[in-house]
């Protein structure tokens, strides 16, 4: 008897934005990955259901990201395998500190760092205003945590600092919960080397440069008592 088929999600959720570039890795869409996602988007979702579907999803792509590790071979009295490097996170203030607990559920001990941009008022560019980074950040490998991928402003100028404290891109790797196409393109002109593992791919970005159909203001929605 042939094997039952997994169920199959509704066509305009199973079909991935085209043209994606090559540096962006999405999770694979699960019917599970599509319920937490509704859950999110829904205006009706709880703050604590909210804050559980999320770190769900961020417990998802943590595991993602850790498989894009390089390993090398281990031999004790097993031939086997550990990671080549050493890791850290490092979190855009404020909504990515909310993926820092998922991290540290995969992977105990980690050194996480944190880093703030804003919109400059006067210039309208992303600007740095705080980091605070592992002193060996150069020897490690990075996963950076945001978790909305607009623009990609914050991104590339988080990368760039990144960068300036000895980082090279090829060993940066983006955690992101909810991305789109204009801020992946974004990224990948400016680094192309830095691997991009995103839960979903949305449609676009609207005029005021909120991902539709997106999920609101993620760090109110997670953050934020109602
Ligand atoms: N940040 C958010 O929280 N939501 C968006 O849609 C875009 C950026």
């Amino acid at each position: 008897m042939a094997c039952p088929q997994k169920p199959s999600l509704p066509a305009h959720l199973a079909q991935e934005p085209s043209d994606l570039p090559p540096n962006t890795h999405p999770l694979p869409r699960t019917g599970q990955l599509a319920a937490l996602l509704t859950g999110l988007r829904n205006k009706e979702t709880s703050r604590g259901a909210f804050v559980f579907y999320a770190d769900r999803v961020n417990r998802l792509l943590v595991e993602e990201g850790l498989n894009h590790l390089p390993v090398l071979e281990k031999c004790l009295e097993y031939n086997g395998v550990g990671f080549e490097g050493k890791i850290c996170g490092v979190s855009i203030m404020r909504a990515g500190e909310s993926m820092e607990a998922g991290l540290r559920e995969c992977c105990r001990a980690v050194r996480i760092g944190k880093i703030l941009i804003q919109r400059d008022e006067e210039t309208a560019l992303a600007k740095l205003f705080y980091a605070k980074l592992p002193e060996d950040i150069a020897d490690r490998y990075c996963l950076l945590l945001d978790p909305m991928l607009a623009t990609g402003g914050s991104a590339i100028k988080a990368i760039e600092v990144l960068i300036d404290h000895g980082v090279p891109q090829e060993r940066i790797i983006f955690l992101n919960l909810v991305s789109c196409p204009e801020g992946l393109r974004a990224m990948y002109d400016a680094y192309p080397q830095v691997k991009i593992v995103t839960a979903w791919v949305d449609e676009a970005l609207n005029e005021q440069k909120y991902i539709v159909p997106g999920l609101g203001d993620f760090g109110d929605r997670y953050f934020t008592s109602r």
